[in-house]
Order: C-alpha cells, then sequence, then structure tokens
C-alpha cells in the first residue's frame, strides 16, 4: 500500500465504520455478564472512567497514527518510527495487533453463533411460553452439543470471511448505519418495558448505587480490558481505518461520538437485562449465558415478542458481523503486507480461526474439565487473557508510541486539533493513561 490510499468518501463513512467495529458482542452481551461477575455499580464506575481516561484518549492516539500514517498498520508504523529516527521494530506492534484480534476473533465467532442459534429458534417461535428455567435449560443443551455450535461458529466465520475476501465490507456498513437506529429503537423499548417490571427499581440500584468494597485490583483490571475491548481500541483494528479518514474530520469528536454511542448501547441493555434478572430472580453473576437467558424472556412479555425477539437478534448479529469483519481485516492486511494474494491470506485466517475457536466450543463439552491456566477453562481464558492483557498492552505500546515517539507537529496535523487542545489531548495521554495501564495491569496481574 502507498501513500495515496482512497479516503472515505464522506466523514458518515468512517464513523460509521468505526461504529460498526464498536458496537457489538462488548455492550449486549459482555457489558451484562462482566458487570454482574463484578458487583454492579462500581464496576460500572470503573469502567466509564477507563473509557474517559483510556479509552477515548488511546482511541484518538491509534486513529491518528493510521491517519499519519496513510499506511496498513504496520507499515504506518515501520514508516512513522523511520520518520521519528525511532527503532523500526516498532512494526511487530502491528504483529502484535494482529495477534490479538486473531485470538479475540475466535472466540467471538463462536459466541455470534450462539446468536445465530437463538435467531433460528426465535423465528421458530422456540422460546413462546418459556419461563426462565427452561430458556436456561435450552441453553445448556445447546453448549453441549458441539456439532450445533461448531455449525454455527462456521456458518458465522464463513459470513465474516466472505465479506473480507470479497472486499465489501463498506456495503455492509451501510446496511448496519441503516438498521443500527433501529437495534438502539429496541433496546429503549426494552427499558421501557423494564421500567414497567417489579425488576426495575432492584435494576437501576444494582447499576447505578456502588458498593466499591466490592472492588479488588483484579475487577479494576476487568474494568480496563472491558473498555479496551468495546471501544475496539488496543489491536491497531482502528489504526487501519484512520488510514482512511479524511483530512478535514474532526478526530477527537468522531471518537467521543462512538464512544457516547457505544455506552449508551450497554447502558440500555444493562438495564433491559438486570430487570429480568430480579425480577425473575436470577443471578447478576449467571456468566456468559446471561443476555442468552434474559433476553427471550423480556422479549415474550411484549406484545408480537417472537417477532421482536427475532428482528432483535437479527440486529445484533448484524452489529456482531462488522464488529467482526473489523477484527478480521487487520490480519488479512499483515498477511498481504507479507506478500500473499487477498484471497490466500483470506482462507488462511479463516481456516486458523476456525481451529482456534474450536477450544472455546469444546470447552463447554469435551474440554469443560480442561483448565491449562489459572483454573480457567479454553473459553475463560480466549475471553480473558487477549481482552484484559493484550489490549491494555497494546494500547499502552500505542499511547507511547503516540505520546513520546512521534513528533509533536506529525501527531497535532493528524489529530487535527488547536495548539492547546493537543497540549489537553498529551497530557491526559502521558501522564494519566499511560501510567494508569501501567498500574493496573501490574496490580491486576501480581
Ligand atoms: N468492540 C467490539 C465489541 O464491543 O463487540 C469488539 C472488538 C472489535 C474488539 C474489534 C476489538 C477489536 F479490535
Ligand atoms: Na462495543
Amino acid at each position: 500500500m502507498n501513500a495515496t490510499l482512497e479516503r472515505w468518501s464522506t466523514r458518515r463513512a468512517f464513523i460509521l465504520a468505526v461504529t460498526g467495529a464498536a458496537v457489538g458482542l462488548g455492550n449486549i452481551w459482555r457489558f451484562p455478564y462482566i458487570t454482574g461477575e463484578n458487583g454492579g455499580a462500581a464496576f460500572l464506575v470503573l469502567y466509564i472512567a477507563f473509557v474517559l481516561l483510556l479509552g477515548l484518549p488511546v482511541m484518538m492516539a491509534e486513529i491518528m497514527i493510521g491517519r499519519a500514517g496513510r499506511r496498513a498498520p504496520m507499515q504506518a508504523l515501520g514508516y512513522l518510527a523511520g520518520q521519528a529516527g525511532a527503532s523500526p521494530h516498532w512494526r511487530l506492534l502491528g504483529l502484535f495487533g494482529a495477534f490479538t484480534v486473531f485470538c479475540i476473533l475466535s472466540f467471538y465467532s463462536v459466541v455470534s453463533g450462539w446468536s445465530i442459534e437463538f435467531f433460528v429458534t426465535a423465528v421458530n417461535g422456540g422460546f413462546v411460553g418459556l419461563s426462565a428455567a427452561e430458556v436456561g435449560a435450552g441453553f445448556e443443551a445447546f453448549l453441549a452439543d458441539p456439532l450445533r455450535m461448531t455449525f454455527n461458529h462456521t456458518l458465522f466465520l464463513f459470513m465474516t470471511m466472505t465479506v473480507v475476501a470479497a472486499g465489501v465490507a463498506k456495503g455492509l456498513e451501510r446496511l448496519n448505519n441503516l438498521l443500527m437506529p433501529l437495534l438502539y429503537l429496541l433496546l429503549v423499548l426494552l427499558a421501557l418495558y423494564a421500567a414497567t417490571t417489579d425488576g426495575f427499581g432492584p435494576a437501576l440500584a444494582w447499576l447505578f448505587m456502588p458498593d466499591f468494597s466490592a472492588i479488588t485490583p483484579l475487577v479494576v483490571l476487568h474494568a480496563m480490558g472491558h473498555a479496551f475491548f468495546t471501544l475496539a481500541v488496543g489491536a491497531c483494528a482502528l489504526m487501519a481505518y484512520g488510514a482512511y479518514m479524511p483530512e478535514r474530520q474532526s478526530l477527537p469528536r468522531a471518537a467521543a461520538a462512538v464512544a457516547v454511542l457505544d455506552v449508551s448501547v450497554a447502558l440500555l441493555a444493562g438495564i433491559a437485562i438486570f430487570s429480568v434478572v430480579f425480577s425473575q430472580g436470577l443471578d447478576p453473576g449467571e456468566g456468559p449465558g446471561l443476555m442468552f437467558v434474559t433476553l427471550p424472556i423480556a422479549f415474550a412479555e411484549l406484545p408480537w415478542g417472537a417477532l421482536w425477539l427475532s428482528v432483535f437478534f437479527l440486529l445484533l448479529l448484524l452489529a456482531t458481523w462488522t464488529s467482526s469483519i473489523n477484527l478480521a481485516e487487520p490480519m488479512v492486511a499483515t498477511l498481504q503486507g507479507l506478500g500473499f494474494g487477498r484471497g490466500k491470506a483470506t482462507a488462511a485466517v479463516g481456516i486458523a480461526v476456525w481451529l482456534l475457536g474450536l477450544l472455546s466450543v469444546l470447552s463447554f463439552s469435551a474440554l469443560a474439565e480442561w483448565r491449562p491456566l489459572f483454573g480457567m477453562n479454553a473459553f475463560d481464558l480466549m475471553t480473558t487473557i487477549p481482552t484484559e492483557i493484550f489490549l491494555p498492552v497494546g494500547g499502552l505500546l500505542i499511547a507511547i508510541f503516540a505520546a513520546w515517539v512521534m513528533p509533536r507537529g506529525d501527531a497535532q496535523a493528524a489529530l487535527g486539533v488547536t495548539a492547546p487542545s493537543f497540549v489537553l489531548w498529551l497530557t491526559v495521554l502521558r501522564w494519566i493513561s499511560i501510567p494508569l495501564t501501567v498500574v493496573v495491569l501490574a496490580a491486576g496481574l501480581l
């Protein structure tokens, strides 16, 4: 790739692509269950603080690097390092990012496969009249069936890699943009419905009245990891999009818009899901099945519930589809940069991710008792280590590169802000984001 990449046709196209990457399973599936496992409101406070102090400034750094380099991540980092007289080994950060998204996509595809399964069940009216316990039992039976899970994982990954190979992601993003407001509306509706249930009060208390005694260094690490994950920051994936950003677009404003949207989707999903949890006497710390067990119940209470539930899972699939394309793209781009053709690169990535995903699939059945590290099974490891260690480490290196390695003039130009705003951003990055990430990683891991 060279320095004259085509630009996104409009500013909106850029925001759409980044929103497509950001809004996905992280908001609707991971946010509620991880908040439920980590004590509720206190965790939410931490997570929002991390979005503001880390996620947002590092997201700006990541996109800025892509915009300054106007190349694929590895090449952009190598080129900018050269310009700054720094080590060419900074390119390896791009490779590390590709490895991170490789791990993430392997479980992302499996869980998106659960959405396919639930979509099909919803369309067939399979949830009508079921109690919470019955939905839960159905989900357990599905998890215990590796063939059915592998089928859905395969289907989802195939959908993703086909779009990547054909290079039609922009078309999908337009569709995404058209339909995301509907997903948002459905979540608003669900939250309104939740307000009429007797679980609503407890849900609000659980989400918004913090009990800080529940906070441990590990809980803080979970919150930090989730902030990176949900914003799609730390894997050089947004860097790739930055390379296409129009000259005149405000980068900080775009980043802030995406963060606000992303957090609000998570909050709406949280309100709906925890209202069901409390009205049905379920356990908020139920784990990765939380959304799958609660939402069919919530929708069942609405008129036309089965229809809305089907529409919901369809839209969720679309949201995860655009996120998974963003996860796959940097790997394919990296292989292309190493001389592979696009078709071969896509096939290689698809097969490798598929194989790694089998570990997650089997961790619910054949490998359920296999706990190779920290007492965690394969699924817990795949969802935890890349999200909570690799993304923050990648984000840390991105921040160091932007704040200490790149010449200030270049960084300011690519960020496209006035001198005082630039100094503010640089100060936050240097003296808050970077030390904070180091401290939280160290405290959580030691
Ligand atoms: N942000 C996505 C979500 O919340 O579902 C997940 C994600 C996408 C993480 C892309 C990392 C990434 F590079
Ligand atoms: Na997200």
